[in-house]
């Protein structure tokens, strides 16, 4: 089953776009009876197959809508990117490869922040389809403890503005032997439910709440999620390593700081440090 059935979504302009992506027909038929309803629609591009997400946005976001969010999904990756340059296994028509381009001014604050925003919003979503997920700091969400989805931000920074390419990689409906093929240990919605789950679905509603969400960080900042993160944080009060890029620290999870930052604690100097990046480990 192709992604793009039954959803409403407008046609890319595909001759803006390289011939070399073979771009997908999905129906626009009720797209305008649909938007209507809909504040800010968000504009969608569906592509069969594409070496990433991430990649085709970062070439083509000059000739996308301005002032609007552009979803970049495919139903397979030839090259999906995570981040530290590891792979993303982007099997075709299991999963949901997702990158959502938007500018913002270049005063915006809390742009550390925006890989939690889109992982609060998964989280919520998943939330109301009875899943009890949860947030390893800064960018995964887990099921049992199991990677299901990844988050990668980038940024470019142009005169007045930031281009923001926020790419997800949800695993919906990988089997538990596909999911072996991963090098660490993942999981799907499927493998945790044993349902076969829509992806039109869970991409519909993940747009929606994505584009409400983002209004309110525009307005707000990263306030109003703190909260959120901080109660759906995995390993809480529980010992990680934590590797910033060039060090390794050893800590137990504490909190998110007002800065979206994640706190450790420090047993041996009973004191706690803020990290704005970095990959975590727990220590079992
Ligand atoms: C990670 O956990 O390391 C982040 C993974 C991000 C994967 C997504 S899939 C859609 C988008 N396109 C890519 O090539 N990568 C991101």
């Amino acid at each position: 089953m192709k992604l793009m059935k039954n959803h409403h979504s407008i046609r890319a302009k595909s001759a803006k776009f390289s011939q070399k992506h073979k771009m997908s027909l999905f129906l626009i038929v009720r797209y305008k009876e649909h938007s209507k309803n809909l504040k800010n629609a968000m504009h969608t591009i569906f592509l069969d197959q594409i070496d990433s997400t991430q990649t085709f946005a970062k070439e083509n976001y000059t000739s996308f809508p301005e002032g609007q969010i552009t979803c970049v999904v495919a139903d397979e990756q030839t090259q999906g990117r995570g981040r530290w340059n590891r792979n993303w296994v982007s099997p075709k028509e299991k999963n949901l490869y997702i990158t959502y381009y938007f500018s913002l001014p270049r005063t915006s604050s809390h742009l550390s922040s925006l890989a939690s925003l889109l992982c609060v919003t998964l989280v919520q979503v998943l939330e109301k389809m009875g899943f009890s997920p949860q947030i390893k700091w800064p960018n995964d969400i887990l099921l049992s403890y199991k990677k299901l989805s990844g988050v990668l931000c980038e940024t470019s920074f142009q005169e007045e503005s930031i281009a923001i390419f926020l790419g997800i990689g949800i695993n919906v409906n990988m089997d538990k032997e596909e999911l072996s093929s991963i090098d660490q240990i993942a999981t799907s919605l499927f493998a945790e439910s044993e349902q076969i789950q829509d992806r039109t679905l869970l991409l519909d509603n993940l747009n929606k709440k994505f584009a409400r969400n983002l209004k309110v960080f525009q307005k707000k900042g990263f306030f109003s999620f703190l909260s959120f993160l901080d109660s759906h944080l995995a390993y809480k009060k529980k010992r990680v390593a934590l590797f910033d890029g060039n060090k390794r620290y050893e800590g137990v999870v504490d909190s998110i700081s007002e800065e979206g930052a994640l706190n450790l604690f420090f047993e041996k100097t009973k004191e706690t440090k803020s990290f704005f990046s970095g990959d975590l480990f727990p220590i079992l």
